[in-house]
Parts: structure tokens; C-alpha cells; sequence
């Protein structure tokens, strides 16, 4: 049993890492959160009273809100998946993104300095670019493309400067794109199963032909879990998914699962999207890690969840949302 402190633990990864860590492993969670858009205490509705959980809002980038985490915690551990992470929003305004994971790093980095605690850092398969062929290694060369993922491979940078310069005992978990159950709507899968449910069209970025390496939010909650508990100090450790999608193919899934007779729409193509992301995970796997759900079974699951939980996602779709949507796809949801 350890007491962590979860920065970020009221969002979609994190709520699922806090729900493992408390029911299956018996340690004691603190979540440090801002609250921003994304996060929602409705996230951690079924933990609220659990014994050994405790919630703080504050700011990463907010030393006293650290400090006063960290203190009042007795923390063992501090992991950081707290970030902006659309990257649309972040074409659309950076700078939260800068803020966050570049200030917001640093300010955790330097708690755990002071404190000698253990640090894990949350990151993505984004930070290595667009691949055609082939996968990517944690030995890939580092080549963000968008705002969001230039930030994340700062905060690594930064990471790693604190392993090598003060010694501090840090690793970072690179996932690949996850979906499940609490995740917002502004992302393809849950964008696409509600526009679905309600018999709205199906914006698919350009030609619909990009792939993602999906894999389930659970299996990328354990493997940062894992690498919590056994990655050596200094490293990086990739857990990409089991399968490989291209856009239209996820999209035609969901209507299949849905029965919807919702139309796929293509409209114009994001800026600088990346073609085709794909991890290699021999690393973290020769640690003991596998992923366990397959993306069919698992999103299957996830269209069962988001039918079945309008009482988390209709707050969501009533509120700003609709205007971000409005914003971003020049028409209204139904
Ligand atoms: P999310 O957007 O659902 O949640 C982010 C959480 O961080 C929210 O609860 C939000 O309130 C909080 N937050 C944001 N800024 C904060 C700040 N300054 N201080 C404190 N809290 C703040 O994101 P997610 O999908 O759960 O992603 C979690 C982590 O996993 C991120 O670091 C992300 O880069 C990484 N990641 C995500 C994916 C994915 O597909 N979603 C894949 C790989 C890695
Ligand atoms: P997203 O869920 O935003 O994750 P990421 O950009 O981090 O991979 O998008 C996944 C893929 O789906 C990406 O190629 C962009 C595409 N996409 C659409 O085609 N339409 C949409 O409305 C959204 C949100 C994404």
C-alpha cells in the first residue's frame, strides 16, 4: 500500500488510474485537480466516500496548492497526468497548454526535489510525431508536430533534466491513444458515439485514412501503475494498445454498434494532423505489463457506457460544449 498524490486525477486517465489504485491495489489517493472544462468531480462520483481518498482542487502551477497537497497527503509519490490535452483546443489557443505542462511541470518537479519523492510523469506517443511505417521506441527522436505535443515533450525534457542533474527518482509513461468510459466529447470516440445516439452527422477530418494505436484506458492505468512500481529511475516507457484503426474505420464501427443513421461528414482536414501514430511496448512489457482488452470487445463496452450514463454526458452537451462544437465544426448539435 502506498499514499500517492494524483495532479490531474478528476480527468478521463486519471480518474480510471485512482478507481485501480484505491479498489484493486489499497492505497491511499489524493487528487490534486483545477478543475478546468475537462475535469469533473463527477469522474470520481463512486469514490467519494471511499476511506482512503481525498480530493483538493488547485493548480499544478500553483506552488502553495502543491505544497499544501503534498503536506497534507504525507504522499509517497506524486504522479502528473494533469494537462490541456485536445489537441484542436490547442491549434485554437496555446497557451493554457504552455502554462500547464511547462510551468505546471516545474512546479511538481521542484516539490518532489524537496521533498525526495518519487515522480511519474504521464506523457504521450504524440511527442514522437507522425510515423508512415513501422513503430516507435522510446530510442525514436522526438519530433512534436502540434502546440500540445511540443508542450508534453518539454515537460519529458524537463523530467529528464531533473533525473540526470539533481538525481531525482523520476520516470515517464508514454500512452497511446485511449478511450473508455468518463472521457469528454470534444474526442473522437465519444464525439462520435453521442453525434451518433443523437442522429447527429460524423465530422471526420479530412480523408478519414490517419490511424490511431488504441488502446483501453484501464490497460494504460495499469501500465503507468507498473512503471510507478518497477521502471528504473531516468527511463521512458512506452504502453501503446493491441490494435490499430484508421478514423473511418472507428467511426463505421460506431455506427455499426450504435444502429445509428447518423452520416459520416468529411470536413476540412486539422492543421498539421498527423498521419499515423504507433507504439512499440517490448520495454515496459519485458517489465510484466500487457494490455488485456482488444479494441473491438473494448469499444463495444464504451458505446454500452456512454448509452447507458446520460447522466454524466448531458451536462457536458448542454453547456459550453455546444458552443466549443459550434466553434470548432461551424454547425450546432441537434
Ligand atoms: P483530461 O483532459 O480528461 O484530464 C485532464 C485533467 O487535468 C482534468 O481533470 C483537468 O481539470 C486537469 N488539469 C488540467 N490543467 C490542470 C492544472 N493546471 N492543474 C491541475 N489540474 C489540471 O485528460 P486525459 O485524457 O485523462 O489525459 C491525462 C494525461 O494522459 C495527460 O497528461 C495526457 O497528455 C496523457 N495522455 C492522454 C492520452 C489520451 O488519449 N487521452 C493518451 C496518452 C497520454
Ligand atoms: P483525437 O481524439 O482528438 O485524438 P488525437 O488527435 O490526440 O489523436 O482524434 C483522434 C483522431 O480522430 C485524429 O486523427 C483526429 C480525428 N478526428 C476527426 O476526424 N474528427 C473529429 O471530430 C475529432 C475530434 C477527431
Amino acid at each position: 500500500m502506498s499514499k500517492l498524490l494524483v495532479c490531474g486525477g478528476a480527468g478521463f486517465i486519471g480518474s480510471t488510474f485512482v478507481r485501480q489504485r484505491l479498489l484493486e491495489h489499497g492505497d491511499e489517493v489524493t487528487v490534486l485537480d483545477k478543475l478546468t472544462y475537462a475535469g469533473r468531480e463527477e469522474n470520481l462520483k463512486d469514490l467519494a466516500d471511499h476511506a482512503s481518498f481525498r480530493f483538493r482542487r488547485g493548480a499544478i502551477e500553483d506552488p502553495a496548492a502543491v505544497s499544501g497537497a503534498i503536506e497534507a497527503s504525507s504522499c509517497e509519490a506524486i504522479l502528473n497526468f494533469a494537462a490541456e490535452t485536445h489537441v484542436d483546443r490547442s491549434i485554437a489557443e496555446p497557451d493554457a497548454f504552455v502554462k500547464t505542462h511547462a510551468l505546471g511541470t516545474y512546479v511538481l518537479l521542484e516539490a518532489a526535489r524537496a521533498q525526495s519523492l518519487r515522480y511519474l510523469q504521464v506523457s504521450t506517443d504524440e511527442v514522437y510525431g507522425s510515423i508512415d511505417v513501422g513503430t516507435f521506441t522510446e530510442e525514436s527522436p522526438l519530433k512534436p508536430s502540434s502546440p500540445y505535443s511540443a508542450t508534453k515533450t518539454g515537460a519529458d525534457l524537463l523530467v529528464q533534466s531533473y533525473v540526470h542533474t539533481y538525481g531525482l527518482s523520476a520516470v515517464i509513461c508514454r500512452g497511446s491513444n485511449n478511450y473508455g468510459p468518463y472521457q469528454h466529447p470534444e474526442k473522437l470516440i465519444p464525439l462520435m458515439v453521442l453525434n451518433a445516439l443523437h442522429g447527429d452527422p460524423l465530422p471526420v477530418y479530412g480523408d478519414g485514412l490517419q490511424t490511431r494505436n488504441w488502446i483501453h484506458c484501464t490497460d494504460f492505468a495499469r501500465a503507468i501503475g507498473h512503471v510507478l512500481e518497477h521502471g528504473q529511475d531516468g527511463e521512458v516507457y512506452n504502453a501503446g494498445g493491441p490494435d490499430e484503426e484508421t478514423n473511418l474505420e472507428v467511426v463505421n464501427r460506431i455506427i455499426e454498434l450504435t444502429g445509428s443513421d447518423s452520416r459520416v461528414e468529411h470536413v476540412i482536414d486539422r492543421p498539421g494532423h498527423d498521419r499515423r501514430y504507433s507504439l512499440s511496448s517490448e520495454k515496459v512489457r519485458a517489465l510484466g505489463w500487457s494490455p488485456r482488452v482488444r479494441f473491438g470487445e473494448g469499444l463495444s463496452e464504451t458505446v454500452d457506457w456512454y448509452r447507458d450514463n446520460a447522466w454524466w454526458w448531458e451536462p457536458i452537451r448542454s453547456g459550453e460544449y455546444r458552443a466549443y462544437y459550434e466553434r470548432q465544426y461551424g454547425r450546432s448539435l441537434a
